[in-house]
């Protein structure tokens, strides 16, 4: 679905990504891991039009997606979430979804005037839609409270209701399961896999937490110095003698374990 090929995003010298290739199948559930600073959100940013790499392409199906600005993804179903959630902190969490579809008839001002009863019609089914979403992800409770108001976790829940209110093809997941407590987590995890197989959305997810990448994801891809170490099944990557010293140089703190 998404092919990227030889990506480099440089910061003057510095190479945050350089020289990734790398395929996200269609109806996949795809993990991206690496040891801090690998370039992992650096390469989420190229695909989702958010930085113009330095070189290489980004294709959609057959299509070259390289220079198309975010907005113009999102109409063609290319779906980010934010590492740090991107809440609207004083809209409630149903306004906050309402905000979601860019081609609403109210927001161009002339039909404010002239065409009121589209406007509420098409309001009545963006709530609905609102609702639903809402319902799906557990946090219908929720539905009248402040987004700022919402822990960690319901933040994440609330990222990826945003990516249900228009018809997502791939969804990029930003370490969706950091900070998340383990009940939310599950929340979240059957979320994914649900929009996975009844909704056929495909996903990449950046994710730090192992039990959660071994739960959700085939294939794991693991990014290490801006290029691709490994990649293939977590049981295989997890044996990895080259994965385990990428992470054991940066410290033990996220590195996968042999026998988990
Ligand atoms: N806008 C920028 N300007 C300069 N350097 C940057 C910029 N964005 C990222 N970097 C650097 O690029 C490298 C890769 O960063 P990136 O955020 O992509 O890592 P990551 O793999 O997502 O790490 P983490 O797991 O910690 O989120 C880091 O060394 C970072 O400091
Ligand atoms: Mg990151």
């Amino acid at each position: 679905m998404i092919v990227i090929e030889n990506i480099h995003k440089h910061f003057g010298g510095f190479k945050a990504v350089n020289g990734t290739s790398l395929e996200i199948k269609k109806n996949s559930i795809t993990g991206l891991i690496g040891p801090n600073g690998a370039g992992k959100t650096t390469l989420f940013n190229v695909i989702a039009g958010i930085y113009k790499p330095t070189s290489g392409k980004v294709f959609l199906g057959d299509e070259d997606i390289t220079d198309l600005p975010p907005h113009k993804l999102f109409e063609k179903g290319v779906l980010r979430t934010f590492q740090i959630p991107h809440e609207f902190s004083t809209m409630s969490v149903l306004e906050n979804l309402m905000m979601v579809p860019g081609s609403q008839t109210g927001e161009k001002l002339i039909n404010t005037w002239f065409n009121t009863n589209k406007i509420s019609d098409e309001e009545e089914e963006i709530k609905s839609k609102a609702i639903e979403v809402t319902k799906f992800l557990t946090i219908d409770h929720l539905l009248y409270e402040k987004a700022g108001n919402l822990s960690g976790g319901q933040k994440k829940l609330l990222e990826l209701g945003r990516t249900m209110m228009v018809d997502a093809k791939i969804v990029l997941l930003d370490e969706v399961g950091a900070g998340v407590n383990r009940t939310l987590l599950k929340t979240i995890g059957d979320a994914i896999l649900r929009l996975n197989k009844e909704r056929g959305y495909t996903f990449c997810m950046i994710e730090h937490d192992m039990d959660f990448i071994t739960k959700l994801c085939d294939p794991v891809i693991v990014l290490a110095e801006g290029k691709v170490l490994a990649e293939g099944k977590i049981s295989d990557i997890k044996q990895n003698e080259e994965v385990i010293e990428a992470y054991l140089g940066k410290g033990m703190k996220n590195a996968p374990k042999r026998n988990d």
